[in-house]
């Protein structure tokens, strides 16, 4: 089965195809257009701007990916949308061309729902269930507890920010830029514990707190620790920011690092999970995929994150979840006319 994803939620236009068949997988093309670099001035994604790029790259984006994956219209079988969450301007570019391509074409549409695709970012291999799934992007920080590939239920989620939002938050107190997360980890990296022990001793220790590790639930909360953040630095000189911006990065990484890692543990041992999956953007934090992975093997468990490219938005992950919840709901043909962009889309349960 030959499947065309494409994805504009926010602001990556992305087309995928990929060739599935019954427990293999296969990235054919996989293309994604950012637009990072026109956002960047503004300090956050504008989605009026977003929007009218998207318009301007889908179908060349599309056409790259179809000649990249060396397949013509006639090949397609089915065509996989993210119709939410998301922007609402953004989506509709990507949910009206797919609906366009469906009738001109004569294929089936299938809508995913973006937190699902960023699972199924992990769905390329055959997996063991049952497994905990933890998803971190710019919007999201959720638990999710999967007994398939199609029944799934969420089970814990932040009450405020995402993770991947503090990580923005904080790079903005620090002017770091935008996006955060990578400009954070890169300037965390440079921090050397051992070499300012002093400074560690006259500020009584550079530590955040880690708001709700011992909640007894599995929901999350970002909002404290970037406000705690935020107090620290309002309280130095500038020239003080500036000789400890690697060690704020550091700690306030650490910190979120342990409450997610904690949590997640937490809920693969409650459930007996066989695996632990993690999605998202913020997975692509090297550090929180090293201490995820780590904990999870010394807990007994297997762990599986998707390479960096599968981790920020793409199209690739779009296709293969629209491979595994085809395989329970078959799209209807001329089943265009139902699909529609849906921005406030939750992630909560489906039952297979
Ligand atoms: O999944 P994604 O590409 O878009 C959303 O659906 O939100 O995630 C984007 C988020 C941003 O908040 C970005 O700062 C964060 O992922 N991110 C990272 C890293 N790379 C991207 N956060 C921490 N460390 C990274 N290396
Ligand atoms: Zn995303």
């Amino acid at each position: 089965m030959i499947i065309l994803g494409i994805e504009t939620s926010c602001d990556e236009t992305s087309a995928a195809v990929i060739k599935a068949s019954r427990g293999s997988v296969k990235i054919l093309a996989n293309i994604v257009s950012s637009q990072i670099e026109i956002h960047k001035k503004y300090g956050g994604v504008v989605p009026e701007i977003a929007a009218r790029h998207h318009v301007g790259n889908i179908l060349p984006v599309i056409s790259e990916c179809l000649e990249s994956a060396k397949v013509n219209q006639e090949d397609i079988d089915l065509i996989a949308v993210t119709s939410g969450p998301g922007l609402i301007t953004s989506l509709i570019v990507g949910v009206e061309t797919a609906k366009s391509l469906s009738y001109a074409w004569n294929k089936p549409i299938i809508s995913v729902n973006h937190m699902y695709a960023h699972l199924a970012g992990n769905f390329l291999a055959p997996l063991e269930f049952p497994a905990i799934a933890l998803i971190v992007s710019g919007g999201h920080t959720e638990l999710i507890h999967l007994k398939s590939y199609n029944d799934y239920k969420k089970i814990g989620q932040t009450l405020d920010d995402a993770a991947g939002e503090a990580f923005d938050k904080v790079a903005k107190m620090l002017d770091l830029g935008y996006p955060g997360g990578p400009a954070v980890f890169a300037v965390a990296e440079k921090f050397n514990l051992p070499s300012i022990p002093s400074l560690e001793q006259e500020w009584g220790g550079l530590v955040f707190p880690r708001p709700m590790i011992n909640s007894g639930d599995f929901n999350f909360s970002f909002s404290g620790l970037k406000t705690s953040v935020l107090y620290k630095v309002q309280k130095m000189t500038k020239a003080e920011i500036k000789q400890r911006t690697s060690e704020i990065c550091f700690e306030f990484q650490e910190a979120v690092i342990d409450i997610l890692t904690t949590k997640t543990i937490k809920a693969a041992v409650k459930h007996q999970a066989k695996t632990i999956l993690m999605a998202g953007g913020v997975a692509a934090n090297k550090n929180l995929r090293e201490s995820l992975q780590q904990k999870s093997e010394a807990n007994g468990f297997k762990f599986l994150v998707p390479d960096f490219s599968l981790c920020t938005d793409n199209a690739g992950m779009i296709a293969v979840a629209g491979y595994y919840l085809s395989q329970k709901d078959k799209p209807a043909p001329n089943n265009w006319k139902n699909i529609k962009a849906d921005s406030n889309w939750e992630l909560s349960s489906h039952n297979a």
